[in-house]
């Protein structure tokens, strides 16, 4: 049976409203945001493969950089970031802010 319990979330200190069970790329589409993460080139990324293969759909969720958003279901109150690609820099350890 679907569950249509609403819950709130933050994108960029935006309340957005998501459908308990979503995923968060879900519940963005779904409000009409496209933009997952900026790339280091300037380009406007959104969801690739949709399964959590690809990394093509990361954010910063809670703080936390590179989370799937596509396969990473909505928690009430979560705060998601869009994620400038270019305010990391990548090492052996992972990615870190400039
Ligand atoms: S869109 Fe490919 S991992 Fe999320």
């Amino acid at each position: 049976m679907p569950n249509n319990k609403s819950i709130e979330f933050t994108l960029d200190n935006k309340t957005i409203l998501a459908t308990e069970g979503q995923t968060i790329a879900e519940a963005m589409m779904a409000a009409g945001h496209k933009t997952l993460r900026i790339s280091k080139e300037g380009t406007h990324q959104g969801v690739f493969c949709g399964i959590g293969v690809c990394f093509g759909c990361r954010m910063i969720v809670n703080g936390i950089p590179n989370i799937r958003t596509c396969v990473t279901p909505v928690t009430y109150g979560c705060s998601v970031q869009t994620q400038n690609e270019a305010d990391f820099v990548n090492t052996k350890e992972g990615i870190h802010e400039n």
